[in-house]
C-alpha cells in the first residue's frame, strides 16, 4: 500500500507495443496501491470512435473531435484490441492536436492521491516529466510479435505471426518517427529489456529499479 504522502506518487512506464509494459504497469499499480491508466486505450478509443463514425483516423478534424468527446466507458471495448484499432491508434496518435486533447485526462489521473502508474509512449517525456520513477521497457520485435500473436490466438483471432510482426514494425516506425512526442526513453528513464524475462522476473526487475530510484530520492511508497 502507498503511504499517505503530500504529493501523489507517479510511476511512468513507457515502451513499444507488446514489450510487457502493460502487464508490468498493472502489477506495479496493484503492488503500490496506486491507480492505473493504460494511455494507449485513449488513442485506441479515439481511433475506434472515428472508424465507427465512418471516418479516416488520419483526418485531423475527425480525430480531434473524437478525442475531445472521448467516452471512458469505451476503454474496455473488445474492439480496441484488434490489429485495425492498433494501426488506427498510431495514426491518430501522430496528430499533435489529438495528443493535446488527451493530456488533461491523463494528468487528472496523476494529480490524485495516492498516485498512479501510467503506461504509454510519452509518459516520462511529455505527460509526466516529473514522475517519481520512469521505466522504459523494451524487447526484441520478434519476441513482442510472439507475445501479441499468442494474445490474438487466445481470443480466437486468426492472424499470422508474420502479420503481427509486420504490424509491430510499422507501428514502431510510426511511433518513433513522429514529430510530436515520439517513442524515446526519457533521459532519466531506467531501461528494462524483457526479451529473456518471464513475467515474474520482469516484475521483480522493475520493482528493484523503482525501489532503487525511490530510495535515492528519499521517497517512500
Ligand atoms: O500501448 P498501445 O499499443 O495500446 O498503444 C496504441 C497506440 O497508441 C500506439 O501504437 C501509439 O501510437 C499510441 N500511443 C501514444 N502515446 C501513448 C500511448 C499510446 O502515441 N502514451
Amino acid at each position: 500500500m502507498a503511504a499517505a504522502t503530500a504529493t501523489p506518487l507517479v510511476i511512468a512506464v513507457d515502451g513499444p507495443a507488446a514489450s510487457g509494459k502493460g502487464t508490468l504497469a498493472r502489477r506495479l499499480a496493484a503492488h503500490y496501491g496506486l491507480a492505473y491508466l493504460d494511455t494507449g486505450s485513449l488513442y485506441r478509443a479515439t481511433a475506434l470512435a472515428v472508424m465507427l463514425a465512418g471516418g479516416d483516423p488520419a483526418d485531423e478534424a475527425a480525430a480531434v473531435h473524437a478525442a475531445q468527446a472521448l467516452d471512458p466507458a469505451r476503454f474496455t471495448d473488445e474492439q480496441l484490441r484488434t490489429p485495425g484499432a492498433s494501426e488506427a491508434a498510431s495514426k491518430v496518435a501522430a496528430i499533435p492536436a489529438v495528443r493535446t486533447a488527451l493530456l488533461d485526462l491523463q494528468r487528472t489521473v496523476t494529480s490524485k492521491l495516492p498516485g498512479a502508474v501510467l503506461d504509454g509512449r510519452d509518459i516520462g517525456t511529455v505527460v509526466c516529466p516529473d514522475a517519481d520513477a520512469k521505466l522504459f521497457i523494451t524487447a526484441a520485435p520478434e519476441t513482442r510479435a510472439q507475445r501479441r500473436h499468442l494474445e490474438h490466438a487466445g481470443r480466437g483471432e486468426d492472424i499470422s505471426y508474420e502479420e503481427v510482426l509486420a504490424d509491430i514494425r510499422r507501428r514502431d516506425e510510426r511511433d518513433s518517427g513522429r514529430a510530436v512526442a515520439p517513442l524515446v526513453p526519457a533521459a532519466d528513464a531506467h531501461l528494462l529489456d524483457t526479451t529473456e524475462l518471464g513475467i515474474e522476473a520482469a516484475f521483480q526487475a522493475a520493482l528493484d529499479l523503482i525501489e532503487g530510484v525511490l530510495r535515492e530520492r528519499g521517497r517512500s511508497a
